[in-house]
């Protein structure tokens, strides 16, 4: 299915800064969450069709310690997502957490769930929806 990337750096902050200081992101840079619980982005991201949709979060986490995201879509929680390290703050990776979404605009907000803020966020990446249809034969 198709997919489209909303950027982190041109999401909602809410106690983040937009940084550029570790390479291998995509698009100009990486919200970089404040130390703190709460700190939190939020994605407008649009569905062609409602349904379940994978949402990919592409992040990198230096420390040795996860930084958890309660991941809500249109104000309901739909998980409480694992950031787990990933070696460096230039090693990129992704989480994927599924969830139901409305056709429309729909509001995916990651938020910090520990004092260590979350992990520094890149982008996030969701599918259509829409499954091709099998070729004939
Ligand atoms: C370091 C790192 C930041 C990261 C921060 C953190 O300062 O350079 O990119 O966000 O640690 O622990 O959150």
């Amino acid at each position: 299915a198709a997919t489209t990337t909303y950027e982190a750096e041109r999401a909602t902050r809410t106690l983040g800064v937009v940084e550029s200081n570790h390479v291998g992101f995509t698009g100009s840079g990486f919200v970089n969450f404040d130390n703190v619980e709460g700190s939190a982005v939020e994605f407008a991201v649009t569905a062609a069709v409602a349904g379940d949709h994978d949402l990919v979060f592409r992040y990198a986490n230096g420390t040795a310690v996860d930084r958890p995201l309660r991941v809500e879509v249109n104000g309901a929680v739909v998980a409480s997502a694992s950031f787990p390290g990933t070696g460096a703050w230039t090693s990129w990776t992704t989480r994927v957490v599924g969830a139901r979404l409305v056709a429309g605009q729909n509001a995916v907000r990651a938020t910090a769930t520990t004092a260590n803020g979350g992990p520094n966020l890149d982008s996030l990446v969701v599918d259509n929806g829409i499954t091709a249809p099998a070729p004939a034969d």
